[in-house]
């Protein structure tokens, strides 16, 4: 096991994964101890490097990206500076993570206990990828999902996001946030898992049920880690760009 802050030195200034997001996903793993982890969305390897340094010993993160995914500095060397190369498979020969779910549920695989999704924030991708996940996860294992609340508003003056022409997307489709509908319809309310719970506004965590375990629906646990003052002033950002909508609308 690596240190969160020998990763977080090696990591420092590259793109996506903050230092405050990374203590978060090191300390669940470093508490957990999955041996199989699984991320969605790779880009510069950040978050696989996180996971990666706080596995056991023998434990594997499989991350997986677009099969164009070009990114400077490349995963490899990301993870190589941060001394996690080894533990760290990078899959980039799929049009997308829901053909790799596909092909790892015909196979029969072994399954995961840590699934980390950070991808595309679609409904259309991410919603078929949270039931294959929920297929894959070993009983026990978690799933978490990033960006939560993230709309397509955020993007509009773009083309495309992660293969998504936003123009055709209608108004309410640029405007709700599509992972917050598929942590809400397809995780909260699922008898497949448990202790659902939202950090931060922005994170979606899940445990996939064991056998006889009894089953929740419908509760999911709120938590911060962040000052009131934070989320005050995310909670009114978000309701400024609502606002906005309207105003357009
Ligand atoms: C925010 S970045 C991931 C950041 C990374 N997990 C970290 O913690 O630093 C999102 C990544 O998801 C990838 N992605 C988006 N949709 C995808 C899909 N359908 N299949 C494969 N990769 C996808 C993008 O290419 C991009 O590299």
């Amino acid at each position: 096991m690596k240190s969160f802050d020998e990763i977080a030195d090696a990591v420092a200034g590259v793109p996506f994964m903050s230092p405050d997001q990374g203590h978060i996903v090191y300390e669940h793993v470093r508490r957990t101890a999955p041996a199989r982890v699984l991320e969605l969305g790779t880009a510069h390897g950040v978050g696989s490097a996180y996971l990666a340094a706080a596995l056991p010993p023998g434990g594997q993160v499989i991350t997986v990206d677009h099969a164009g995914a070009a990114y400077d500095p490349s995963p490899e060397r990301v993870l190589s500076q941060a001394g996690v190369r080894d533990r760290v498979e990078i899959v980039r020969q799929y049009s997308s993570y829901t053909w790799w779910l596909k092909e790892r549920l015909a196979e029969g695989c072994e399954g995961f206990d840590f699934v980390y999704l950070d991808g595309a924030k679609n409904w259309t991708i991410d919603g078929l990828a949270v039931l294959l996940i929920e297929r894959l996860l070993r009983p026990g294992g978690w799933l978490l999902m990033d960006d939560l609340h993230w709309t397509y508003d955020e993007v509009r003056d773009r083309e495309v996001s992660d293969g998504v022409t936003i123009r055709g997307l209608s108004d309410e489709e640029r405007a709700e946030p599509h992972l917050r509908a598929v942590f809400d319809l397809l995780v909260v309310d699922n008898p497949a898992f448990t202790e659902q719970r939202i950090t931060d506004d922005w994170w979606g965590w899940a445990r996939k049920r064991l056998e006889g375990e009894p089953v929740r629906r419908g509760s999911v646990q709120i938590e911060t880690t962040k000052s009131a003052g934070a989320l005050v002033a995310n909670g009114l950002r978000r309701g400024v760009r609502a606002a906005r909508r309207r105003v357009r609308g």
